[in-house]
């Protein structure tokens, strides 16, 4: 009996244990909110988290009664909790803010109000599968550390989130906290969908590894990727910065000093004042080159706010790459070049008219140095796989050919 049953176990225990035993990244589908056009993941049984790649922590409308965890206010993880102070929100500091006992309290955020709360620390868990980059493998339940915070943080945040899952490059932020919990490495890929029909489901990764998509197998689009550095400067929120050379408009170059970052809770690009003045006219003069040199003649409409630049969607050409318009190139630290077609450049924003999806960023002056030249948004950034790598200090970015999109990963297990 036994002596037949010794073979099959052979069998289970190699297939158990396949050829290399490294870890696998964490694979989450990313849906977009058509109403706050924000990005959600879920984390864990119905939990879904807004994607914000400018956020510190992870935090979640906790169960009414949760048990605290035993985080004192000296511990390493509570330091790390608020190593980030937001402009604006009255943090008492730990042990400071009049509670009893000395446990650690953390201020989420909400990206969208800037509005902050304060909550306890406590043990959660990313429940999700791992992948090869190609399908996903197996479930796994990943031990996290998030903040709690008031029903009331969840203001202007898409209806059914609970939260927020923080994809900046801190400790406490989602991709850190898997990296240490599954040994992969302290980076994610980020693959945004455009959204707005059933079943485009983006995807990010935790833990880097390849990325295909089913319209053509074996291309892994990692190969592709072409790299800037990240920025880290002291004293700067924990976001996702590189520095930006230049923007131009089909071969008008627009100065862009400073940095840009890349930001998931600003839906359309978002041009400092002095950089979107300029670059909006070089946009308009080549398309009216454009008109000029024999192509259509683009037709301006009204205005729809934040955008300027709008028209007639039937005097534009539309191709396989979105409308014919002037192309768009930020020249990024390295000399790298991050182009956009029309597919990134213009958006259909009611029937019949599409704008140019850029804004000007509010708020800032003129030349406020301070403040980046570019917010790089989400519109912008869906289609494109991005490679956020921290231990590396690199950004990674392509465009993926106009016949595939990130929606094309196949969520399907491979059966054995
Ligand atoms: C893991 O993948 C399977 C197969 O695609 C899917 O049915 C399941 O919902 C996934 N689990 C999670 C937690 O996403
Ligand atoms: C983590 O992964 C690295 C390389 O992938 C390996 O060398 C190391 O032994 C792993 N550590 C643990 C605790 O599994
Ligand atoms: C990047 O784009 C700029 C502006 O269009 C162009 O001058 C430059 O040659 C491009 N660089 C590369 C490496 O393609
Ligand atoms: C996705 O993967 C499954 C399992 O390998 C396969 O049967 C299916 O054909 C794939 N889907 C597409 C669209 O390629």
């Amino acid at each position: 009996m036994a002596a037949r049953l010794l073979p099959l176990l052979v069998l289970a225990v190699s297939l158990a244990w396949p050829a290399s035993c490294k870890p696998l990244p964490v694979l989450v589908p990313v849906t977009k909110d058509p109403a706050t056009l924000l990005y959600t993941i879920p984390f864990h049984y119905g939990n879904d988290l807004v994607v914000d790649t400018a956020g510190p922590l992870v935090w979640s409308t906790c169960q009414p009664g949760h048990l605290p965890a035993e985080f004192p206010c000296n511990s390493d993880t509570c330091r790390k909790a608020n190593a980030f102070h937001v402009p604006g929100c009255h943090a008492p500091g730990c042990g400071r803010d009049g509670r009893k006992g000395s446990t650690c309290t953390a201020y989420p955020y909400n990206p969208v109000t800037g509005a902050c709360a304060a909550g306890d620390l406590v043990h959660t868990r990313l429940v999700a599968n791992t992948t090869d980059g190609v399908h996903p493998v197996s479930q796994v339940s990943v031990r996290a550390i998030a903040a709690c915070a008031p029903s009331s943080l969840l203001k202007s945040l898409p209806r059914g989130a609970s939260g927020v899952a923080g994809l900046a490059g801190s400790d406490l932020a989602l991709p850190a906290q898997v990296a240490s919990a599954q040994n992969v490495s302290n980076k994610f890929l980020l693959c945004l969908p455009r959204g707005g029909f059933s079943g485009d489901t983006g995807v990010a990764i935790f833990g880097g590894g390849q990325f295909q998509v089913t319209a053509q197998p074996g291309r892994d689009f990692t190969q592709e990727l072409l790299y800037t550095p990240l920025v880290t400067k002291q004293g700067m929120p924990p976001a996702h910065y590189v520095s930006i050379q230049s923007i131009a408009v089909e071969n008008t170059r627009v100065r862009a000093t400073g940095g840009a970052v890349v930001c998931t809770k600003v839906p359309f690009t978002l041009l400092r004042p002095d950089v979107y003045r300029p670059f909006v006219y070089a946009f308009a003069r080549a398309l009216t080159a454009q008109g000029a040199q024999g192509g259509p003649v683009a037709r301006r409409v009204k205005p729809v706010p934040p955008f300027e630049r709008c028209y007639d969607a039937r005097s534009l050409a539309n191709t396989r790459i979105g409308y014919l318009v002037p192309g768009v190139t930020l020249t990024l630290g390295g000399g790298k070049n991050w182009t956009m077609n029309g597919l990134s450049s213009m958006v259909d924003i009611k029937p019949g008219t599409a704008c140019l999806a850029f804004a000007r960023m509010e708020g800032v002056k003129g030349r406020d140095l301070a403040a980046p030249a570019v917010l790089i948004g989400g519109f912008q950034m869906e289609n494109t796989l991005l490679e956020f790598d921290m231990a590396k200090k690199r950004l990674g970015f392509v465009r993926l050919p106009f016949f595939t999109q990130c929606g094309h990963f196949n969520f399907t297990k491979t059966g054995y």
